[in-house]
């Protein structure tokens, strides 16, 4: 059989100007642009082969065979590359993540960003960084933002061709840290691209936007000077300004649970007894604590101890998507 492989790892990203609402829901295009760090442990990697011989696109995500939407939107984007390389062979893709899916993790983004880097690369297409981060966003939006390294910004622009990430700083420029607390396995009820629709309804939502270019500037700014207490603060109020309109969607969004409410506050108290840490979310449960490279050991202690944390990965920034020579199969 006439075949063609590749393979691609990809990091997560976490948001600390968030991406919570669309302009355009088929092209993914956000209502404002977004800024964010690659997570170094928090990783997919993917082996993307097309051949003549497979009768239909076979889907492997951690060992199970992914039917239903899930799979559907791993077609759908094989189908974008399918097109893109005038090719018609179906695929197999076999997928790995470092770390539990569908929770506050943001699986979404470097699975689209793996699939994306490896299924371009298998058709034969050589795209540049920038086509790729567009083709990563059609997938899934977040994922634009795991195709470049370091510290990245999504420029929301208004078109396919203007909405994508790049690097503003690269992963070294920060010894900042994320230390990402999982606080339950549940899966979460709703997915962020249901969510996300919700948005709008929101009374907060178009106060939120009238603020959102201000707080851009702020938090570029902020991570250029690494000035981590004005950073902090405007990464908390960030999160919790996002929450605040999934409360208030219609029907409400609350992906918290107690164990999250608990982390958040114990980073504020020991804040407060001088161990400077900042807390960011996604949808999910799930808790990013932020802090400089000096006190993560102490923290991760301390998080380790409170009840309801499941399991803890110490993070930070990293280089972007890219390939690998070692295939899944
Ligand atoms: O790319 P999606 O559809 O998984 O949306 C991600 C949305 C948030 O994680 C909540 C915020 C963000 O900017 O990452």
């Amino acid at each position: 059989m006439k075949t063609s492989k590749a393979t691609a790892v990809a990091p997560s990203n976490i948001a600390f100007i968030k991406y919570w609402g669309k302009k355009d829901e088929v092209l993914r295009i956000p209502e404002n642009g977004s800024v964010a760090m690659t997570l170094d442990k928090l990783t997919t990697t993917t082996t993307v082969e097309f051949g003549n011989d497979y009768q239909d696109d076979e889907v492997l995500i951690d060992g199970e065979v992914v039917v239903g939407k899930e799979r559907e939107r791993v077609v759908e984007h094989l189908d974008r590359v399918r097109s893109m390389a005038g090719i018609n062979e179906r695929a197999r893709v076999v997928s790995k993540n470092s770390f539990p899916k569908s929770k506050g993790l943001s699986s979404s983004a470097s699975g689209f960003a793996a699939l994306t880097v490896a299924a371009s690369n298998a058709a034969g297409l050589r795209l540049s960084e920038r086509e790729l981060s567009m083709l990563a966003r059609l997938g899934s939006g977040s994922a634009c933002r795991s195709i470049p390294s370091g510290f990245v910004e999504w420029v929301a622009g208004n078109s396919h061709e203007t909405s994508y990430a790049k690097t503003i700083y690269p992963a070294d420029h920060w010894d900042l840290v994320d230390v990402v607390v999982v606080t339950d396995s549940e899966k979460k009820h709703v997915s962020t691209t249901e969510g996300q629709k919700l948005a709008a309804g929101s009374p907060f939502y178009g106060v939120r936007l009238q603020g959102i270019e201000e707080k851009l500037i702020l938090m570029k700014q902020y991570i250029k000077d690494k000035d981590f207490t004005a950073f902090g603060e405007l990464c908390e109020r960030e999160a919790l300004e996002m929450h605040a309109v999934m409360l208030t969607s219609s029907p409400p969004l609350l992906y918290w649970q107690p164990a999250t409410v608990r982390v958040m506050q114990a980073v504020q108290q020991w804040r407060r007894e001088g161990l400077e840490s900042y807390f960011t979310l996604n949808t999910g449960q799930d808790v990013h604590v932020l802090c400089e490279r000096g006190i993560k050991k102490e923290l991760e202690k301390k998080l380790r101890f409170l009840n309801g944390v499941q399991g803890i990965q110490v993070c930070q920034s990293s280089a972007g998507a890219c390939l690998i020579g070692e295939h899944l199969f």
